[in-house]
C-alpha cells in the first residue's frame, strides 16, 4: 500500500491507450490511493466514464461548465484536492496545450490551477512522437520539471512500431510509488551552484565541427533540482534544444575553450561546481578559414588537447565543492575512482553508457556516486528524479565538508 492516503487526479485524453485506464485506476486504488478521474471529450470515445466511475468509486468529471458537477466539487476545489495530477494517456495535442498553457477544457484548466506535481505518460503514434513540434514541447515541459514516464517502444494499435506506446499501468503505478517514496530535496538556500551541461562543438572549418551525443538533460535536470532546493543557479551550456525556467542564469557557449572561459568567470562566486558537460577532449589545431575541399582519398587533421575544466577548478587554491561525471563503457568503477583521485574531486558520479536506454541522449540514467570515504548507488530512474537524489547526496557531503 505504497500510495496510502495519496489523492490522485487522473486526467485521460483521447488516445487508444485510454482503454487501459480502468485497469490503471484499479491498480492505483489497490496501492491505497484515492482516485478521481477527469476525461476530455475525445477520451470518452475510447473509454466509458461509467466504467471509470465504477472502478474509482467517484463520478467522472468531464465538463468545465456543468453546474451540477461544479456544485458537487468545483474545478478549483478539484485542482486543490489532488496530491498528484497524473495524465495518462497524454496525447500530442494535450502536450502541445500544456506547453503554451491553454485552458480550453476541464483537464487543461486543472493543469494550470493545481499546485500538485504533474506526472505524464505520453501515448501517440510513433511518428507523432518523433515530430519536431512534439519533441520541442517535451523539452519545454521537461525544463519545467514535469515528470514523464515513457512512452514505451513496441507494436502500436495503428500497425506502426516504435516509441509512442503508453507505459503499462503496472509501470506507471510503480513509478508513482517510487516518486512518492523519493526523498525531499535538500535545503540549498544561500548556496551558489554552477553547472556545466550539454556537448561542446569544436569547429573544423566554417561549416563543420566535431561533437558528441550529449543531450544536456542530466545537467538541466540538476539545475532545476538545485533551483527548487533554493540555490542560486548558473548553468553554462553547450548547444542543446533544452530550455531553463526563469530564475536560472544560463550562459550559452559552443566550444570547450568558451566553456572554460565562462566557468572561470563564474567560479569565484560559487560554492558547488557540478560538471555534467560532455566536453570534447580535443579541438582542431587550426580552424580552416574556408570550407575544407574534397580532394584526396584520405584527409588528416591534427588536434590539440582542450583544457580540462573540471580538473582546473578542482585544483584552484580554494576550490568549490567539485563534482565530476564519468561516463564509461567498461571498468566503470575503476575509471571513476581514478578520476576522483587524479582530478582531486570531492565527488564523482559514474554511469555505464553501454547500458541500453540509459545515459547519453536518454531520459533515464543510473549513477554510482563515489566520494573519498563513501559511495551510493542511485538506481535507474528518470533523469529529473535522479537529479533530486544526486543533489541530496551532494548536499549532504558538501554540508559535512563545510561544517568541518
Ligand atoms: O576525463 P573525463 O573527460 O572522462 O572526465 C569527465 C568529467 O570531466 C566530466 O565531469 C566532464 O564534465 C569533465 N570535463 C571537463 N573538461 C574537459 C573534459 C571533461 O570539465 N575538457
Amino acid at each position: 500500500m505504497q500510495l496510502q492516503n495519496k489523492k490522485i487526479l487522473l486526467g485521460i485524453s483521447g488516445g487508444i491507450a485510454a482503454y487501459k485506464t480502468p485497469d490503471l485506476v484499479r491498480k492505483l486504488t489497490a496501492q491505497g490511493a484515492t482516485v478521481r478521474v477527469v476525461v476530455t471529450a475525445s477520451a470518452k470515445e475510447f473509454v466509458s466514464p461509467l466504467s471509470l466511475q465504477a472502478v474509482s468509486g467517484h463520478i467522472v468529471h468531464d465538463s468545465l461548465l456543468d453546474p451540477a458537477a461544479e456544485a458537487a466539487m468545483g474545478h478549483i476545489e478539484l485542482a486543490k484536492w489532488a496530491d498528484i495530477l497524473l495524465l495518462a494517456p497524454a496525447t500530442a495535442n494535450l502536450l502541445a496545450k500544456l506547453t503554451v498553457g491553454l485552458a480550453d477544457d476541464l483537464l487543461t484548466t486543472l493543469c494550470l490551477a493545481t499546485r500538485a506535481p504533474l506526472v505524464i505518460a505520453p501515448a501517440m503514434n510513433q511518428q507523432m512522437w518523433q515530430a519536431a513540434a512534439t519533441q520541442q514541447n517535451m523539452s519545454v515541459l521537461t525544463a519545467r520539471g514535469i515528470d514523464f514516464i515513457g512512452p514505451a517502444s513496441g507494436a502500436q494499435a495503428c500497425g506502426d512500431t516504435g516509441y509512442g506506446r503508453m507505459s503499462e499501468p503496472e509501470d506507471i503505478v510503480e513509478h508513482l510509488c517510487k516518486c512518492t517514496a523519493a526523498k525531499t530535496l535538500p535545503d540549498l538556500s544561500a548556496t551558489r551552484v554552477l553547472i556545466t551541461a550539454g556537448p561542446t562543438q569544436e569547429a573544423l572549418d566554417p561549416v563543420r565541427y566535431i561533437s558528441n551525443h550529449s543531450s544536456g538533460k542530466m545537467g538541466y535536470a540538476l539545475a532545476h533540482a538545485a533551483q527548487q532546493a533554493g540555490a542560486e543557479v548558473v548553468l553554462i551550456s553547450g548547444p542543446t534544444t533544452l530550455n531553463v525556467s526563469p530564475g536560472i542564469t544560463k550562459i550559452d557557449v559552443v566550444s570547450a575553450e568558451q566553456m572554460h572561459n565562462a566557468v572561470m568567470g563564474q567560479i569565484q562566486q560559487c560554492d558547488i561546481f557540478i560538471a555534467t558537460a560532455a566536453v570534447a577532449d580535443y579541438r582542431a589545431s587550426s580552424v580552416a578559414d574556408n570550407k575544407i575541399k574534397k580532394k584526396d582519398e584520405e584527409l588528416t587533421l591534427t588536434f590539440v588537447k582542450n583544457p580540462d575544466i573540471l580538473k582546473t577548478v578542482a585544483n584552484l587554491p580554494s576550490p568549490p565543492f567539485t563534482v565530476g561525471f564519468a561516463a564509461e563503457s567498461q571498468n566503470v568503477e575503476h575509471y571513476a575512482r581514478s578520476k576522483l583521485h587524479n582530478k582531486k574531486l570531492n565527488m564523482i558520479a559514474a554511469n555505464n553508457i553501454s547500458t541500453a536506454g540509459l545515459g547519453f541522449n536518454s531520459d533515464h540514467n543510473a549513477l554510482h556516486v563515489i566520494w573519498p570515504d563513501g559511495e551510493q548507488h542511485l538506481p535507474a530512474q528518470p533523469k529529473v528524479q535522479l537529479a533530486g537524489e544526486l543533489l541530496s547526496v551532494v548536499a549532504t557531503q558538501f554540508k559535512k565538508k563545510t561544517s568541518k
